[in-house]
């Protein structure tokens, strides 16, 4: 399997490193160009030899099959399907049986559908350590001693037993995000059984199953990784929202940050770091904390401490995330694993100040230091921070720049429609390495939308308004964008190439910005 730490480590070539910059490397471009006529070759020859008959046959006019830049579409109306809620409290919520069983989409050729964006590639790294065994019945059962529950999917229903209590709604909402994926493409997942660990840090380490009598390793399901660990990557439970402090499903946060970003214009936000977020959970952030103004220090850093309990009980009106765009820098530090944060934070048009990370989620994988974010040091947090901020506002093109590059990555990558398609093609692309049929655990219950939403209650009244501003409304009328293939190994190892010496390049531009000053004074 793919040794992730060994890849990391180049450091010791020439850096070819290049300022951020939009434009794509010539290579890419030329490769983008003949990959794009190669489609079209194909397309045409397809076309042309007939054997793409769906396309001919649906196309009124015959002839015109040779104008093939032209998506043929057969119009087909969007359905709405609300949930289907029994009244009456004593009547028990029943799984509704007339929702469709498959969608009908509009594109006839699903080779035309537009590519999922790149972080979606990770899927097959996160595959790999099954690719060559597949997955059986044992080593699944082998993951349930750390899962919190068990889900199955048969016959395009879902089906979970439940281990163990989760922190706070995180499985809940997890599994609301599953069933949100059954209704925007039912008949898309084939059946297959998943163990899902909701708690924060990954567990299942690469050096226990690394040997000549290694046993393969459980696959376990959770919400981020990290580099000694191969623990599948999912979406996690905020994407829905997150019940407990208020934080509401990403669609309507990546609206309201939209708004939020357009309120104040870059250049007039406070011109320091900012950070807010609960310090007790891990000393990387109580560290942080010693690099606050004060009376005889400034760092550039504007720290606070967020107090969840005294927010809820003052309604959350300091909380928002949407209105903390306000400072033209903005830290993110990893809590006890990685942090849900980090999205809201990218998709302010700030600067993401990354306080070197360990952990990943799904999607951060594909972003890069000084593209996406500005890396900060985790040994030398202040030195680090104070550099970075005077470096944004000395070029603040360049600066801004950054900031919007991460906020469109936000808007544009992954928005929800993007998520589902991620959780489709993981979820596919793992069934299709399971060696067993599966089936339904004893003790599972039948879930489905109207199940957990009808009559849910709770966190004032906000797990049902979450549930029900997240409802996916009914089945898409678009194929999912199409899963790019693995990254060859001689790619993946530029790739990461590449995020290093960026963060090398940078160290070395602080080094230089501190012995400057020190030669001044
Ligand atoms: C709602 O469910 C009930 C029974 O579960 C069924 O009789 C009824 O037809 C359903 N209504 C709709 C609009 O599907
Ligand atoms: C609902 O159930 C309770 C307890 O089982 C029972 O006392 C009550 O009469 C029922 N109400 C209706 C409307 O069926
Ligand atoms: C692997 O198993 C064989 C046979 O049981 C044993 O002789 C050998 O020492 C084991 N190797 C390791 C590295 O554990
Ligand atoms: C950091 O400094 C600011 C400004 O003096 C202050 O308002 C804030 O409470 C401080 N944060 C912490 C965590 O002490």
């Amino acid at each position: 399997m793919l040794q992730r730490s060994g890849l990391a480590g180049h450091l010791f070539e020439k850096p070819p490193w290049r300022p951020p910059s939009k434009r794509r490397p010539p290579t890419t471009v030329a490769l983008l160009v003949l990959t794009v006529f190669l489609m079209a070759a194909l397309v045409t020859y397809s076309l042309w030899i007939g054997t793409s008959g769906v396309l001919i046959k649906n196309s009124r006019d015959k002839t015109s099959s040779v104008v093939v830049s032209k998506k043929p579409k057969v119009p087909i109306q969007r359905i709405e399907i609300p949930l289907n809620c029994t009244n009456g409290k004593n009547q028990t919520q029943t799984c509704p049986t007339n929702y469709p069983k498959t969608f009908r989409t509009e594109d006839i050729d699903p080779s035309l559908n537009p590519v999922c964006p790149d972080y979606f590639r990770w899927i097959h790294e996160d595959l790999r350590p099954w690719k060559t065994s597949g997955i059986t019945r044992g080593m699944v059962e082998r993951a349930n001693g750390a899962a919190t529950f068990h889900l199955v999917i048969k016959g395009g229903k879902a089906y979970v037993k439940n281990y163990r209590q989760a922190i706070q709604t995180r499985d809940v909402f997890t599994i609301w995000g599953i069933l949100q994926l059954l209704r925007k493409y039912p008949g898309g997942l084939p059946d297959l059984e998943i163990m899902f660990d909701t708690e924060d840090r990954p567990g299942i380490r690469s050096r226990d199953y690394i040997g000549p009598n290694a046993t393969a390793p459980p696959p376990l399901f959770r919400y981020c990784g990290d580099k000694e660990t191969l623990d599948i990557v999912f979406p996690d439970w905020s994407f829905w929202g997150w019940a407990e402090i208020n934080i509401k499903p990403w669609d309507s946060i990546l609206k309201e940050i939209k708004e939020g970003n357009r309120k104040i214009k870059w250049i007039d936000r406070e011109p320091y770091a900012y950070w807010k977020g609960n310090p007790f959970v891990d000393e990387n952030r109580q560290d942080l904390l010693k690099c606050n103004v004060t009376d005889q220090q400034d760092w550039n850093a504007r720290l606070f401490i967020q107090d969840w309990i005294l927010e809820g009980q003052q309604g959350f009106k300091q909380s928002n995330v949407a209105d903390q765009c306000t400072y033209r820098y903005k830290i993110y530090i990893e809590g006890y694993a990685w942090s849900v944060s980090e999205k809201y934070i990218l998709a302010c048009d700030s600067v993401t100040f990354m306080v070197q990370p360990q952990f990943y989620d799904f999607f951060m994988r594909s972003m890069q230091p000084v593209e996406h974010y500005w890396p900060i040091r985790d040994d030398d947090k202040c030195r680090s921070l104070k550099f970075a901020v005077d470096w944004g506002n000395n070029h603040k093109k360049k600066a801004h720049e950054i900031g919007k590059a991460a906020s469109s990555f936000m808007q544009e990558q992954l928005k929800m429609d993007y998520v589902y398609d991620y959780m489709y093609h993981l979820l596919n692309e793992y069934a299709k390495l399971l060696k067993f049929e599966p089936r339904i655990p004893e003790g599972a219950t039948e879930l489905c939308s109207e199940v957990m939403a009808c009559h849910a209650e709770g966190q004032q009244g906000r797990k049902k308004k979450f549930m029900m501003e997240s409802l996916v409304k009914g089945p898409s009328i678009t194929n999912p964008c199409t899963l790019p293939p693995p990254y060859d190994r001689l790619a993946l190892a530029a790739f990461l190439r590449r995020k290093d010496n960026s963060i090398l390049q940078v160290k070395k531009w602080e080094e230089g910005y501190w012995e400057s000053l020190n030669k001044q004074q």
